[in-house]
């Protein structure tokens, strides 16, 4: 087994031979942001089905109304995905929604930028809009610790800009939103990721789980899925 500290995380690749170095993440180190660990939550669910969650856009109305999505503003506007093939990651770019309330800064409704991406099966960031400086992007990245195939326990860390919100409100903001999606998430039936075709009807807003779920096939990922 190897072991490797980075990003405020340890990380273990169980076979002790990593296909790859561990992913780049500037945005860590980058002048002028705010780091925050805002600690790990239990899940109930496969880390696979915890990572496609993080890369929906379509839930953003209904389970984080008022914050993140409003109805009727409910449609996913088309973005664009692509896969890096000399990182191995898959980006989804281009994405754009409305959120009345983007983050703890946030004092007013805007047109969120985002942008997506997998590095690892059970790890992903997620770019958006800083609200303080709408021309550069906050960072969030999610990683999930699992306990076996059905239990995880979810690490959220932030990259932000925001020079006046405090640390508990920033964590307070993360949790609130984190705790919407729990329900949401240990009540999925499966708990682990279907993988076979057709298993569930994809939509066209649901661009980046496709190929999510093509890409964790096609490198032939089989813990935390449906067998
Ligand atoms: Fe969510």
């Amino acid at each position: 087994m190897l072991v490797l500290e980075a990003y405020g995380y340890l990380w273990v690749c169980p076979s002790g031979q990593p296909r790859k170095a561990l992913f780049a993440f500037p945005e860590f180190s980058q002048d002028g942001r705010r780091i925050v660990d805002c600690d790990g939550i239990g899940v109930s669910v496969s880390g696979l089905r915890m990572v496609e969650n993080f890369l929906d856009m379509g839930h953003f109305p209904y389970v984080h109304a008022s914050y993140l999505g409003e109805v009727p503003q409910t449609e996913v506007a088309k973005y664009d995905v692509s896969v890096d093939e000399s990182a191995d990651e898959i980006w989804a770019t281009n994405c754009r929604f409305y959120q009345p309330r983007t983050s703890k800064a946030a004092t007013t409704g805007l047109e969120v930028q985002y942008a997506y991406r997998v590095m690892q099966p059970m790890s992903a960031m997620l770019y958006k809009t800083a609200f303080p400086r709408p021309g550069e992007m906050d960072a969030i990245g999610l990683f999930v610790q699992p306990h076996d195939e059905d239990h995880i326990t979810a690490y959220c860390l932030l990259s932000y800009f925001d020079d006046t919100s405090t640390e508990t409100d920033l964590i307070a903001f993360q949790h609130t939103i984190f705790g919407q999606d729990k329900p949401i998430l240990e009540s999925q039936v499966p708990k682990r990721m279907p993988l076979q075709l057709g298993a569930e009807m994809p939509t066209r807003c649901d661009a980046m789980s496709v190929a999510y779920r093509r890409w964790l096939s096609t490198r032939g990922t089989s813990y935390g899925t449906v067998r």
